[in-house]
């Protein structure tokens, strides 16, 4: 049953929120201002104020390989979702599985940038015909926090916080909801920083739990105040592995708490256990 209703929406809704079915297209030089020297950004600055006059615009083009773009391997113009189709399958198998077998639990992601991950999640609900569960949207909508080095020392001079592109606000996640017709109360938006929204967070049971805060600090956060509500056969996705801070806190926690379930790669970054 290739051509079921449901997996057709699921797979084209993927490759929409993934920008996945058109080429990736050139990038206003600006963009990343934030992360330029003084020098280079009052060059990128000049040239754009230079040749912008209404309808011109500064961009740079290029060119990313089908493959890279699948692995979320790109800082993508368009994209509600960043982290690619492979992990957008991973997280519909993960929901799958918690509804084929019964797991009970909501579904959250910390750190949710334009809320793609989040809007495929209330979609896979949606096309189950699932009302008894919510989509937990968490993050500062403004960005990643500056480290806390005197805490977290792995993340001691990250300069993630300076990344405006990083940073969406609320309102701009919620059009992202409603433009798919997927905004209603099983979603429920958590913002502000992990560490104050995580711990008072209002569910009791997790049955997938998808973290993409970037930093040692937040996936460490997300870890202790979720990973204790996670029902046993859930699902635990991490999507920073290959980011060291991400790594380290993952290692840490597992180790501390003598989780022995396996790691399963997704690709070159998104990893993922069941708990047992
Ligand atoms: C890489 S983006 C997430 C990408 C997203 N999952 C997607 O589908 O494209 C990282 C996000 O984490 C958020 N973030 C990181 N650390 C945070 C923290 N400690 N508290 C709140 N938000 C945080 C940032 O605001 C940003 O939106």
């Amino acid at each position: 049953m290739k051509h079921k209703p449901e997996l057709l929406y699921l797979d084209l809704l993927k490759k929409t929120l993934s920008f996945s079915l058109w080429p990736e297209p050139p990038m206003p030089v600006t963009t990343f201002n934030c992360l330029r020297s003084p020098g280079k950004r009052m060059v990128a600055t000049a040239l754009s104020k230079t040749f912008d006059r209404g309808t011109l615009q500064i961009v740079q083009k290029r060119h990313f390989s089908a493959s890279e773009r699948a692995n979320g391997q790109v800082a993508p113009l368009y994209a509600d979702t960043m982290i690619g189709l492979r992990r957008l399958d991973n997280l519909q198998h993960c929901i799958e599985e918690v509804l084929r077998e019964g797991i009970p639990g909501d579904l959250i992601e910390t750190g949710v940038w334009r809320g793609g991950a989040c809007i495929f999640m209330r979609a896979v609900l949606a096309a189950y015909g699932v009302e008894d569960r919510r989509v937990f949207v968490a993050d500062s909508f403004q960005g990643v926090p500056k480290p806390d080095a005197s805490r977290y020392p792995a993340d001691a001079g990250d300069r993630l916080y300076k990344n405006t592109y990083l940073a969406v606000p609320k309102e701009d996640v919620e059009d992202n909801f409603r433009r798919y017709g997927l905004l209603d109360d099983q979603v429920v938006f958590l913002k502000g920083w992990f560490k104050d929204t995580l711990p008072g967070a209002p569910f009791d049971k997790l049955a997938v739990m998808r973290l993409d805060g970037d930093l040692y600090g937040s996936t460490m956060e997300s870890l202790e105040n979720l990973y204790p509500k996670l029902t046993r056969g859930g699902f635990c996705v991490i999507d920073d592995y290959a980011m060291p801070g991400c790594k380290s806190a993952v290692d840490d926690y597992r180790a501390t708490h003598a989780i022995a379930s396996k790691i399963i790669e997704i690709d070159w970054t998104g990893r993922y256990w069941r708990k047992e």
